[in-house]
């Protein structure tokens, strides 16, 4: 199998480590593993503290399924498969499509979204916002359904936009892909990090029969260093082929990371309450910034999730400008390109601790530069 570079992966790989600021990380800041175990009861910290570091279920460890289960309808472990996130994404789309399927995808979106969808020679076609608002159109949608649909790819909260649909939305897209017997991927990394005063949607899986949500401790949890993600789908079928398939990858998933990661989900409001409340914070920092500078084209804040895609008022490409602001004041930030979107954009990321020293960063050099 050949699979083009995964652009924003490598961009990030560039700079990552090395550049003095980000501002366009979609996680939040990274938890200390203090904070976990701070919260943990005295039955939790003996699994940490008598923890065997052996290999552990391929589908999962059975207590951190159960603490996934709080999250969802579904009543029964066998519904749940812990791997990474990532690898999650990877083997779901190897399990269910043949070279030739039809499938639709959100656009923009996280690469490996639709990358190993292409890398299986299927055929992809894209659901894209409108540029004004980020507003996805129902209709827009029902208009890419083919003969040969066989998978709908969904990212609510989205990445980069952070836009959110409606409940209604989704069910009208759930009845289309009844209608037509399409499965539904929902990618919901960034589940629960409610920014705005809109209805929190409940996850695919537990309003439809053919729909998989991919869900983790990364985005929402700030606890991206575990690894740790799951599906959840009322089609066990489904979850076996994932379970084999992982044999040629990771076989399971870390057993600290595991421990660790039931913690955290049965303290959640530890983790997800102090994020959102950051992520507001620095949202509404960033909407005076943009009144306050020409080179912010345009705004639209996020409904929900970590991101915001922010339009730029700039002569050179977005590619040349997050080029230039890293090299000039250390600030990383991702352009429309990792997203293989047209026009002039940068994500900027609102779930990090320092985001208003960077911003003063930013404010300093964008006074000395002008526009
Ligand atoms: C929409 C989306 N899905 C999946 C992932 C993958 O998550 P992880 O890096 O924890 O594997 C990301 C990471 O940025 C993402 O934004």
């Amino acid at each position: 199998m050949k699979i083009n570079d995964f652009k924003l992966e490598r961009y990030f790989a560039k700079h990552e480590f090395t550049a003095k600021y980000l501002l366009s990380s979609s996680d939040c800041d990274g938890f200390a593993q203090n904070h976990v175990l701070w919260h943990a009861s005295e039955k939790e910290l003996s699994l940490w503290e008598e923890l065997k570091l052996g290999y552990t279920e391929s589908e999962g460890n059975p207590l951190l399924r159960e603490a996934i289960l709080q999250f969802y309808n579904q009543k029964s472990i066998d519904n749940v498969v812990v791997a990474s996130p990532g690898e999650l994404n990877f083997v779901t789309m190897n399990v269910l499509l043949n070279a030739g399927d039809h499938v639709i995808s959100v656009s923009p979106a996280y690469q490996s979204l639709y990358e190993v969808v292409r890398s299986l020679g299927c055929e992809l076609s894209y659901w894209k916002p409108n540029p004004q608002n980020w507003e996805f159109n129902t209709e827009d949608f029902e208009g890419l359904i083919k003969e040969n649909t066989r998978l709908i790819i969904l990212n609510f909260p989205h990445n980069p936009t952070g836009n959110y649909i409606t409940q209604q939305q989704l069910d009208e897209i759930v009845a289309l892909a009844r209608k037509h017997d399409i499965l539904i991927f929902s990618d919901e990394m960034y589940r629960k990090l409610m920014i705005s005063d809109v209805e929190e949607l409940p996850p695919v899986c537990d309003i439809y029969e053919k729909g998989i949500s991919l869900w983790g401790m990364s985005k929402s949890f700030g606890l991206a260093g575990l690894r740790i993600g799951w599906l959840v789908s009322q089609n066990r079928d489904f979850l076996k082929k994932v379970i084999a398939f992982k044999d040629y990858l990771s076989i399971c998933s870390s057993a600290p990371s595991e421990v660790l990661s039931t913690i955290a989900l049965n303290h959640s409001d530890e983790f997800i309450l102090p994020n959102v409340h950051k992520i507001k914070k620095n949202v509404s920092l960033f909407k005076e910034f943009a009144s306050a500078h020409e080179i912010i084209s345009s705004f639209i804040a996020p409904k929900a999730g970590s991101t915001a895609f922010v339009k730029l008022n700039i002569d050179d490409s977005s590619l040349e400008f997050c080029d230039r602001l890293v090299e000039r004041t250390g600030i990383m930030t991702v352009p429309a390109e990792m997203f293989e979107y047209e026009g002039k954009y940068i994500r900027v990321g609102f779930g990090r601790e320092n985001f208003p020293e960077v911003l003063e960063v930013w404010d300093r050099y964008q006074r000395t530069v002008g526009k």
